[in-house]
């Protein structure tokens, strides 16, 4: 489609390696999976100011967020919801080419959304994190009271009610928010990013300062 276009990829000056270097961490996409209200928003938030805090440079795409200006014109069906990720798939793409720890948190109910994104993002730099609660402890949380629009039949294909939801085969990490308290969950999540972006950025920085 490119070339009927007559569209070529520009090569810049400065590369994702040396924007890791300077970062100090390399940069990875971290794409969190779960039900409305088991918790992602809320992890990936505190997640994101800890490892600020820590000069690190990561940045959470969030479905509620996302969805009132990238993603505004998208509803939930099948096919609104295939481009959301997808959109948000090649946009975090881009943040990670800039260096950017990118955490998405995006209800991606079926595994056919997330195997989009992984193949968009590719795979060395994609980890599932799949943030687990069970349907009746998100319904009773029921933060923005969509659950009870949804049963009431006010809210069409709300995930989980009258939309599926497919559970991750082989996440990367699993969090339970029914099971752990939110200081617990945070820090498995921030102790597994760091450990993935962590190590390889030192990896890079040696090759780069050993003799030729
Ligand atoms: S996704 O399925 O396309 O990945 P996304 O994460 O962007 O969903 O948006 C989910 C958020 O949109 C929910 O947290 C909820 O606040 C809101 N929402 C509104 N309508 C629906 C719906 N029909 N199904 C799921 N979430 C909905």
């Amino acid at each position: 489609m490119s070339s009927e276009r007559n569209i070529q990829k520009y090569r810049g000056k400065v590369f994702r390696e040396d924007r890791e270097v300077l970062n100090g961490h390399r940069s990875a996409v971290f794409w969190f999976t779960g039900l409305s209200g088991s918790g992602k928003s809320t992890i990936a938030h505190e997640v994101e100011k800890q490892l600020f805090d820590r000069s690190m440079r990561a940045y959470v795409f969030d479905g509620d967020n996302v969805r009132h200006g990238l993603c505004g014109d998208l509803s939930f069906s099948p096919a609104a919801r295939t481009e959301n990720i997808r959109r948000i798939a090649e946009v975090s793409k881009l943040f990670t080419e800039n260096g950017t720890i990118c955490m998405c948190a995006f209800i991606s109910p079926l595994e056919k959304y997330r195997q989009m994104a992984r193949e968009i993002v590719g795979d060395a730099d994609f980890y599932e994190i799949f943030i687990t609660c069970p349907l009746e402890v998100c319904e009773e949380r029921d933060v923005k009271g969509y659950y009870k629009l949804a049963r009431e039949g006010k809210i069409k294909n709300y995930t989980g009610i009258s939309a599926s939801y497919e559970a991750p085969e082989a996440p990367d990490l699993v969090v339970d928010t029914d099971k752990e308290t939110l200081e617990e969950s945070v820090a498995k999540v921030s102790g597994f990013i760091l450990e993935k972006v962590g190590f390889q950025a030192v990896q890079i920085a040696q090759k780069k300062n050993s003799p030729k």
